[in-house]
């Protein structure tokens, strides 16, 4: 079973890979804790060649330099290229569970490289409204802004695709092209840090309280295709949502996807809504990533919400995202 410290933090570092079995509970699925390494290890060769490093995770066959202690780490000595081993794996997925986002450099993936990354954590999910420019790949978003553009992806703090009943698990973004000058990094928030630094009274409050997440004032018109008649996503998801992997609770409600909160008069569900926005949006709960040309930045949409920045405006950034499916969100106490 995962075992939870005073503050909530697992302690162990080692999750079932997701091909695990399964223990259901509450009609849901909770992945379980592998119990392979439940303390953490001695210093893998990465970290022993070089040098003490007082964030040394204990992994074997990665390091994981963190960014912040509260959010966001880098992953080196792995070449995502190459097919990855059982190992190589699991500490990834480890990597990704105790730091909620991950980042690589380097990697010059081909398109088919960067999908079957994906598959490796689950089925690719396809966007509800955006095509994929690349024929054969229904599983690739572009992520593209050049001197044309009137809006970009993910200007907005959000959770990829909350609207879907099953919204996606992890996205996976792989950046070929960035601006010249810098500008374009892209922020990420710890939304299980959101939750347990909310008043008690306040984390009671919206224990059992729904919300509303809705695709068509995101989508419509968007993608410059004809979408008449088009219905896109909505679904009613827990504020408070529990993590199948780690267990931990996670606020889930998001700027750019959440309507209302159910059952609230309006100025109610409007009020509590922007009150969580801003708490989410503390600069102590996020991570900021520089990109480079081939650095891909993996997160947990289940626990992390993120905020791409437009400050770069005339210049070009383009990349591909593949998108990772995930489960109908829950709340278990
Ligand atoms: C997104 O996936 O929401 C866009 C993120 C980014 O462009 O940094």
């Amino acid at each position: 079973m995962i075992e939870h410290m005073g503050n909530g933090r697992p302690t162990t570092t080692s999750y079932r890979p997701l091909d695990a079995p399964r223990a259901a509970f509450n009609g849901h699925t909770l992945l379980m804790s592998r119990g392979l390494r439940n303390t953490r290890p001695g210093k893998g060769w990465l970290e022993a060649n070089r040098g003490d490093r007082d964030d040394a995770m204990g992994y074997q066959s990665i390091e994981v330099r963190k960014v912040t202690p509260v959010i966001g780490a880098e992953v080196h000595g792995v070449d995502l290229t190459t097919p990855l081993g059982n190992q190589q794996f699991q500490e990834i997925h480890d990597a990704l569970m105790d730091n909620l986002v991950i980042f690589f450099r380097d990697q010059k993936l081909s398109v088919d490289q960067h999908a079957d990354f994906g598959r490796k954590f689950g089925k690719l999910h396809i966007h509800p409204a955006s095509r994929s420019p690349i024929e054969g790949h229904p599983e690739i978003l572009l992520i593209k802004a050049d001197e044309t553009s009137k809006r970009v992806a993910g200007e907005v703090w959000h959770s990829d695709v909350s609207c879907d009943i099953e919204p996606p698990m992890g996205s996976i973004l792989h950046l070929q092209v960035v601006p010249p000058d810098g500008g374009g990094d892209t922020m990420f928030a710890n939304m299980y840090r959101a939750y347990e630094t909310l008043s008690e009274p306040i984390r009671k409050m919206l224990v059992g309280m729904t919300a509303m997440h809705e695709g068509e004032h995101v989508y419509r018109g968007r993608y410059g295709v004809n979408d008449e008649g088009k219905v896109f996503p909505k679904a009613e998801h827990p504020i408070v949502r529990t993590h199948p992997v780690t267990g931990r609770q996670a606020l889930y409600v998001n700027r750019g996807f959440t309507t209302r909160i159910v059952g609230l008069k309006r100025n109610e569900s409007a009020a509590i809504l922007e009150m969580l926005y801003q708490h989410m949006e503390t600069p102590e709960l996020s991570c900021r990533f520089k990109w480079q040309a081939n650095s891909i930045a993996f997160w947990d949409n289940r626990c992390v919400q993120h905020h791409a920045l437009w400050d770069y405006y005339p210049s070009k950034r383009y990349g591909h995202r593949v998108t990772i499916c995930g489960d109908k969100p829950f709340y278990r106490a």
